[in-house]
């Protein structure tokens, strides 16, 4: 097998003199180790290969070491001629260019491939604000195959040199190396291209494809579409792209930015026209709350902390709380606020992914299909939403400090009689047995006095507390709290109950805090590198599956409906507010306080 020498941030290059062995004991045993730390080697994917290859070997022993080795017994007399065999039996377990792809996600041909990553509303917010700086993060970091390209889409008439000339205002160079920011820009933007054309023309697409044939020289095609276009001209653009534009010999993928339809209905139509022209398996539906550095550490919270998984029920867990709140309103996007409302932005996709995720039983692997299938049996667990435990708001004018901060329907693209919620609450019920009378109380919106996104996790009374009486009437101050704050100022703390030092016996509440800023010097990825580096390696675990979706709007789309039909009015609050006092009824109902008005946060 060829030695390859590019190793990206997840790209894997296989070589056998990659490998390093070394000796080390465990309790007084010896052990042989295959490193692969510094071999560039995905820690994901090949050890767990090679250690499920050991045992169909019957290779006894062998395991696979915290830090991604694998490692087997040695007797000390013996020389390393055993271990050798076990080696070279475990690496030529990987035997074909196919399967290392598929195991370490590599791929031999490389060098000789390309990936185009075509944006699709070149012109538009979205691609200014998130997807162009994440394919310059990615660049920066060295994440991008040898051979890749981007092309902007759109029907604006605009040169490549304008094209980047737009792009640059927006690309930003991570803190930890700034140095050769500039050049690594440069050559960025270079690689950055633009054609004009409509959505909806199969000849534009034909034109776009005969210059992205030009940039690919020849060799193995890939191409991803980045669908950043406002969704009634989604099914338009994806036929065209497939049908003209369409890898001939490597892959197509799409993705598909939200709303993913706007209940049941639209969503069912959405995907049926999307499977027209494209396979399941092409389509990456995007949440990019998925891609947040905080919502992909639930899982590994969770799972690998022995702590925490036998407290992760309705055994210990009083109730469970997710809260997302922005300072600002829906200034420049209420045309398609108005279309959608807080419930189907905000609560039906972002709010409720996390909850699955959070909620999910153990998967049997961090495959994709495997986490989504649990994902998804959450979602279908889930109660009937009642109209009674939803509470809507619409955010008023309000002056404050001499500024005058606009009604939502100050706004020219909203219509003055808008009835549509800038903020919700609900209580939510997962029917199974872990989570039976667990209450999930989401709130969302906008306009509001703080800027967060939180996960907020309240266990029930210690039964007898013998310090009871130190905490005086209020209960709830002594219960432990676990807050994943996934934005801003990233941290992970746990409410704690200790004793205030001294002689006497004051109690106080304090936090264990992982606070990611001075744990970690390291810049967190915006959520939009990660996830267009899945798509480009083809990984699916962060990216929503049909049926996800299907259950999703599920749940939510009678209560919208009830609430639309019957034209509940929002209760109106202050721009800047805490949001309607009817979510604290809501919150009370169940009693629950929400956690993040308390005095101590
Ligand atoms: P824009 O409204 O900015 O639209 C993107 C581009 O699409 C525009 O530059 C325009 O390009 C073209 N376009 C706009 N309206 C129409 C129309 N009616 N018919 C044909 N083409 C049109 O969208 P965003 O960039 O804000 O968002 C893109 C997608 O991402 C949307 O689906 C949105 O819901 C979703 N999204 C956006 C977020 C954001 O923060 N902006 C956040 C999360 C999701 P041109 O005229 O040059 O063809
Ligand atoms: C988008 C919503 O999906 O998420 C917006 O459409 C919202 O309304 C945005 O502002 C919030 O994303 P983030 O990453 O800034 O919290």
């Amino acid at each position: 097998m060829a030695a390859l020498s590019s190793i990206h941030c997840r790209s894997y290059s296989y070589s056998p003199f990659l490998f390093s062995s070394s000796s080390s004991s465990i309790n007084g045993q010896q052990f042989q180790r295959i490193n692969f730390s510094s071999s560039g080697i995905s820690k994901r994917f090949l050890p767990a290969k090679l250690f499920s290859q050991s045992r169909k070997n019957s290779y006894h022993g062998v395991v696979l070491m915290q830090d991604g080795a694998v490692a087997m017994p040695v007797n000390p007399v013996e020389n390393e001629a055993s271990f050798k065999k076990v080696k070279d039996g475990l690496l030529s377990s990987i035997t074909s260019a196919e399967e290392l792809k598929e195991t370490a996600g590599f791929d031999v041909n490389k060098d000789e491939s390309t990936v185009i990553i075509t944006v699709v509303g070149a012109s538009g917010d979205l691609a200014k604000k998130k997807i162009f700086p994440a394919l310059f993060a990615l660049y920066y970091e060295d994440c991008l195959p040898k051979h890749f390209t981007v092309f902007g889409y759109a029907r604006s008439k605009m040169t490549d040199a304008e094209l980047r000339n737009m792009v640059s205002k927006t690309l930003t160079c991570r803190i930890d190396k700034r140095e050769n920011c500039g050049e690594k820009m440069d050559q960025f933007l270079k690689r950055c291209f633009y054609d004009s054309g409509q959505y909806d023309s199969e000849e534009n697409f034909t034109q776009l494809d005969k210059k992205l044939k030009e940039h690919e020289g020849g060799r193995l095609s890939n191409r991803l579409f980045y669908l950043s276009i406002p969704p009634n001209i989604f099914i338009d653009a994806v036929r065209c792209a497939s049908m003209s534009a369409s890898s001939a010999n490597g892959w197509t993928r799409v993705i598909v930015e939200k709303p993913f339809g706007r209940d049941s209905e639209s969503s069912a139509a959405l995907t049926k026209a999307l499977k027209q022209y494209l396979e399941e398996d092409q389509i990456f539906r995007i949440d990019h709350y998925l891609g947040k550095e905080l919502v992909e550490n639930l899982s590994v919270l969770r799972f690998s902390n022995l702590i925490f998984e036998p407290l992760w029920s309705r055994q210990y867990i009083r109730n469970v709380q997710l809260i997302f709140s922005e300072d600002f309103g829906t200034e420049g996007r209420g045309g398609y606020f108005d279309h959608y409302g807080i419930i189907r932005d905000i609560m039906q996709n972002h709010l409720l992914q996390i909850l699955a995720l959070f909620a999910m039983e153990t998967p049997v692997s961090l495959d994709a299909e495997d986490i989504r299938n649990e994902k998804v049996k959450v979602l279908r667990s889930m109660r009937p939403i009642r109209l009674e435990d939803v509470v809507i708001g619409q955010y008023k004018s309000h002056i404050k400090g001499g500024i005058t901060y606009p009604a939502y329907t100050d706004d020219k693209t909203v219509p003055k009689d808008s009835l549509t919620p800038t903020f919700a609450a609900a209580a939510l019920f997962i029917d199974n047995a872990r989570w039976d009378g667990v209450p999930f109380l989401m709130k969302a919106g906008k306009a509001l006095h703080s800027k967060r996104a939180e996960i907020r996790v309240q266990f029930r009374h210690v039964p007898g507390n013998l310090y009871n009486r130190n905490f005086g009437t209020d209960l709830d101050r002594a219960t432990n709290e676990l807050v994943i704050r996934v934005q801003p100022d990233e941290a992970i703390y746990l409410k704690i109950n200790n004793k205030v030092p001294g002689l006497g016996m004051r109690l106080d509440c304090s936090n264990l805090n992982l606070h990611y800023a001075a744990r970690y010097s390291k810049e967190i990825p915006d959520a939009y590198e990660r996830l267009l580096l899945d798509a480009i390696e083809g990984e699916r675990r962060l990216f929503i599956r049909s049926d996800e979706l299907d259950a999703a709007w599920s749940l939510f789309t009678p209560v919208l409906k009830e609430l639309e039909e019957k034209k509940i009015i929002p209760e109106y609050y202050p721009y800047g507010s805490r949001g309607p006092v009817g979510a604290h009824y809501l919150a009370a109902r169940y009693n629950v306080k929400w956690g993040d008005l308390g005095a101590e946060q």
